[in-house]
């Protein structure tokens, strides 16, 4: 049974563990044979979840960092800002970095984020989400690593939000729409 307030699960643990370990996969192969320490920078508060998995599963040396940007208000719909709240503690420049996200929904986050971080001048920026909601895409984002590509439906749970809450659940699931 889902809980008090999510229709159904989308998303079971299981699907999310061989999710983060095909993409801990990935990433590990593809920095393999690039010399060089990675970065690994979270953006707050939607991905600490998967961040904390996911980095156990690169099986290289790596520094985190997080940085903590908001677009949407306690709501399901976008506003188009992004506003950082808390910036990077690391310099990125001339380093390889991994962006790492909870979810691309209309882009405007990430196409910002993304253009941000390309001033200050990182040596490569690759891009890594835990869902991908394609069909609802405004701005365009190359994504290098990919979960999850779901349909079109507000989803909580591993720390994805609505209104600050269900962030701690386990499994990802389907909002209830009032
Ligand atoms: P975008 O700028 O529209 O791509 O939105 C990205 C951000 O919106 C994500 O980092 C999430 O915080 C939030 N978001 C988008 N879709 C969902 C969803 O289905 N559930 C929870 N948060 C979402
Ligand atoms: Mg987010």
């Amino acid at each position: 049974m889902p809980d008090s307030g999510i229709t159904r699960i989308l998303i079971t643990e299981d699907e999310i563990k061989a999710t983060v370990e095909r993409l801990g996969a990935e990433i590990t192969a593809c920095y393999m044979g690039i010399a060089g320490e990675r970065v690994v920078i979270g953006l707050l508060r939607g991905s600490f979840v998967f961040m904390a998995d996911l980095i156990r599963q690169i099986k290289l040396p790596l520094v985190v960092d997080f940085m903590a940007v908001s677009t949407y208000g306690d709501g399901t719909v976008s506003s188009g800002d992004v506003k950082v709240a808390m910036d990077l503690d690391e310099s990125i420049e001339n380093r390889d970095v991994l962006l790492v996200e909870d979810i691309v929904d209309t882009g405007n986050t990430f196409n910002k984020i993304i253009r941000m971080m390309h001033n200050r001048n990182p040596r490569s920026l690759r891009i890594c989400t835990f869902l991908d909601k394609p069909s609802r895409r405004i701005a365009h984002v190359d994504i290098d690593f990919c979960g999850i590509t779901i349909p079109d439906e507000f989803v909580c749970g591993y720390g994805l939000d609505f209104a600050q809450r269900y962030r701690n659940l386990p499994y990802v699931g389907v909002l209830q729409v009032e």
